[in-house]
């Protein structure tokens, strides 16, 4: 379908640019300070958790279940916390760590054990290379995907592999492909529930395909970051097929390695983090991690079980942040189509979860809108961040995070992202035709 600017005769083009230009003018006069780059919650959602703070006085019992959260010991994190990990990672709680704050960080240390280390008897990746005659281990990156993921695998020195981003997840035939008959192929990154940043949820079909598929690597790993698993924008979320219970009747549960924090559940940063793996894996990550760690922040975990004691207090607390965020995603929608409507110029999601909304604007736009929309006073995530190495091959994709900014910012921000859209799409017409 040929954008607006496509079908106009060069009179009516250049007529169109120059009211473009007047309005941007007439923007950037107004000196506007927005941010919509990343995907942080907005100061009331996360005051919602601020009674938290309150959980724990000098007088509190520091017990959890006969643990004493006021002292060394309990490395595997307190048994409360171990069993808010398993509810939000989907497997038993003796198979999960709760830890520090961050989850990128366990993500970080677990790839760092496998490139350093190996896992369950195979080789260190970093050795991988020196064996097969310089071949390096790759990371599959569905993209667009996470810039922070494939920051990880890429500072390790895995090579980035591109695999398409679809409706239902990966590309699965393309994973199948490329996983069946290189063993380099040695892990894939997946946010699998309202993924970032394209905001979908991954299908039964795609669940059971990567548990199940065929892997030349003994050691491959499925690197399962279930960051927005409860953060549903409605009461009836997207269901996500549970990768554990099909991975342990396909005798792969190796492969699985799951993780999730309570940062966009309680403090960003200030949270729990947890991993979750195969009885095997978690034994090896908890010995790996041991080395450097006595035990995590127990008063922490104990202030976030007893604020959230259960799956309900769960639920009801993230209903509280979707009231939030739900009229933050339907302005992204209304300003979008009523601001793009017969334009063709740009397409977007419109998740039910999560964080994000992802925008592809036309081939060789992406970089240019982003760059416009600075000049503007708004900040968005960089072009390209979606894709591995900063480099989207098309030059469309743009992530927009509407979680952080208040309604009447994101409201300015949206209309000047639409203004920029529409600017750069008229200005890449006209060049095309001179
Ligand atoms: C998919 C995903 N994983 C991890 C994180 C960071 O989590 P944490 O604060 O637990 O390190 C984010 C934050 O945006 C994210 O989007």
């Amino acid at each position: 379908m040929p954008t607006m600017y496509q079908t106009m005769s060069d009179e009516e083009l250049t007529h169109a640019l120059s009211e473009l230009e007047a309005l941007a003018d007439k923007i950037r006069a107004r000196k506007l300070s927005l941010d919509m780059a990343r995907g942080k919650p907005s100061p009331e959602q996360v005051d919602l958790s601020r009674p938290m703070l309150s959980v724990l006085d000098a007088d509190a019992d520091l017990f959890d279940e006969g643990v004493d959260c006021s002292n060394y010991g309990c490395f595997e994190g307190i048994p409360s916390a171990r069993r808010m990990g398993a509810h939000l990672l989907g497997c038993p709680a003796d198979q999960v760590l709760a830890l520090g704050s961050s989850s990128l960080l366990i993500e970080h240390d677990m790839l760092a054990m496998f490139w350093r280390k190996g896992s369950l008897g195979a080789m260190p990746w970093s050795e991988y290379a020196v064996a097969n005659d310089g071949v390096r281990v790759k990371a599959l990156c569905p993209s667009p995907g996470y810039d922070r993921h494939f920051a990880i695998s890429a500072d390790l020195g895995m090579e980035n592999i591109v695999v398409p981003m679809g409706a239902e997840g990966p590309d699965m035939d393309e994973v199948e492909h490329l996983v069946a008959s290189d063993a380099s192929m040695k892990a894939i990154w997946c946010v699998p529930k309202y993924s970032n940043p394209v905001g979908i949820t991954y299908s039964n079909d795609v669940v059971h395909r990567l548990a199940t598929m065929k892997t030349a690597a003994p050691d491959f790993k499925i690197l399962w970051d279930n960051a927005y698993c409860v953060h549903d924008l409605a009461d009836a979320g997207d269901e996500l097929a549970n990768i554990f219970e099909v991975a342990r009747s396909a005798g792969t549960e190796d492969r699985i390695v799951a993780f999730a924090s309570t940062s966009k559940i309680t403090f960003p940063g200030a949270g729990i983090a947890f991993i979750g793996a195969s009885p095997a894996g978690i034994h090896e990550f908890a010995h790996y991690m041991q080395a450097g760690l006595i035990s995590a922040d127990k008063l922490n975990q104990l202030r976030h079980t007893r604020f959230l004691p259960d799956a309900e207090a769960m639920r009801a607390h993230m209903q509280r942040h979707a009231e939030l965020l739900r009229p933050r995603f339907a302005a992204v929608e209304r300003v979008l189509s009523e601001g793009l409507r017969g334009t063709n110029c740009a397409r977007w999601t419109r998740p039910h979860g999560g964080y994000f909304v992802s925008l592809d604007g036309v081939p060789g736009s992406a970089k240019r809108i982003v760059e416009l929309c600075a000049t503007l006073g708004v900040r968005l995530t960089p072009a390209g961040a979606t894709f591995p190495g900063g480099l989207d091959p098309q030059d469309t994709n743009i992530r927009i995070a509407p979680s952080y900014p208040t309604l009447e910012e994101l409201h300015e921000a949206l209309e000047v992202l639409v203004v920029a859209i529409k600017l750069v799409s008229a200005q890449i017409v006209l060049e095309e035709r001179s």
